[in-house]
């Protein structure tokens, strides 16, 4: 594919759902990379989405002004204003479009609606310029579970995803029930440092395909919990690193056994991680494991890079101008 002359500096807004960010990206290069998180939801156990459209629009202006900033670019600078189109929050991604196209309509420049899974794709790119395509990419975050190949820059297929719900969301709610604030991925993920991993039973899902299923493992927790709390109402206080151990373990593992399976059938040699859920440090190690079993090259994003921000909109539009 030849590539276009790049003359490209790129404003880009994120607000698919309870993050506020903004990003600078000048000739292929991330100059600043600005993210507003939204404590209000916290409270709540998951995102309340009027609360977040209501944070965005509080968020958005003083976001954009800090990544216009720190990178140094000014207003008149800015060749092309990137943003997230969906999917995610109906209220939340209005603020990031109506936000961006009138900022794109007042300087007379053109604006790229960005595909927010591509996006989380397009953060591998950032540090690994020249990917091995084609690569298979997990793409696990609080609202997809994802199996995709990569053929190219602009192009890819989803071969698996999950039939209920996202891995992240599977985090979440067992911290819910663990009485962990939201979001849990990043508390269980704490928490289960050192811990047990076999604590108690969970079942294996094992679909045919490439596929996933959490939902009958978040109900098997719940009815562990209830059982366990009969017995002795402080189980969750007294047990919770491994709790959490196990629980991430049981997550982790059901998305590396059909992860596992795709790499094999499909014969790819190149394997990736993105989304929020590839911050988690047990599952980074498992991809680590995985592609030295199968000798296959490896791309993780930086945690800065994982859950949502607007670098990864940026990236995304940059290789649509280029390629
Ligand atoms: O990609 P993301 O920021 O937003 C969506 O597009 O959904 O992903 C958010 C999800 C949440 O479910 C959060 O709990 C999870 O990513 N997450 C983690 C970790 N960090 C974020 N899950 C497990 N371990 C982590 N370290
Ligand atoms: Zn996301």
């Amino acid at each position: 594919m030849t590539q276009k002359k790049d003359t490209s500096t790129i404003l880009a807004i994120e607000s698919s759902c309870d993050d506020t960010a903004a990003a600078v990206l000048k000739h292929g290069k991330i100059l600043a990379n600005e993210v507003a998180n939204q404590k209000i939801h916290e409270q709540y156990g998951g995102v309340i989405p009027e609360l977040a459209s209501r944070a965005h629009t509080q968020n958005i202006v003083p976001v954009v002004d800090l990544a216009l900033k720190k990178s140094k670019v000014t207003i008149n600078e800015i060749t092309h204003i990137a943003y997230t189109l969906g999917p995610g929050l109906k209220g939340s991604l209005m603020v990031g479009t109506h936000f961006a196209q009138a900022m794109a309509n007042t300087l007379n420049i053109p604006f790229i609606e960005i595909n927010h899974l591509q996006a989380h794709v397009a953060a591998l790119y950032i540090q690994n310029p020249k990917p091995v395509f084609p690569f298979l990419c997990l793409l696990v975050s609080g609202g997809h579970t994802q199996i995709i190949k990569v053929n190219d820059y602009l192009s890819f297929e989803i071969i698996g995803e999950t039939l209920d719900d996202a891995v992240g969301e599977a985090f979440d709610k067992g911290a819910k029930m663990l009485g962990l604030p939201y979001p849990g991925g990043p508390h269980i993920n704490q928490l289960a440092q050192g811990g047990n991993t076999h604590f108690f039973e969970l079942p294996k899902t094992n679909l045919p395909d490439f596929n996933f299923s959490f939902s009958g493992l978040k109900t098997a927790l719940l009815y562990h919990l209830n059982k366990q709390k009969e017995i002795n109402p402080n189980y969750i206080k007294e047990n919770l690193k491994n709790i959490c151990a196990t629980w991430q373990h049981s997550l982790i593992q059901n998305l590396i056994r059909q992860f596992e399976k795709a790499i094999k059938q499909h014969q790819i040699k190149s394997i990736a991680i993105s989304g929020g859920v590839s911050a988690n440090t047990e599952l980074r190690k498992a991809i680590e494991q995985l592609g030295i079993k199968h000798n296959c090259e490896i791309m993780i994003p930086n945690f800065e890079y994982c859950t949502d921000n607007a670098a990864m909109v940026a990236i995304s539009a940059y290789h649509q101008i280029i390629n």
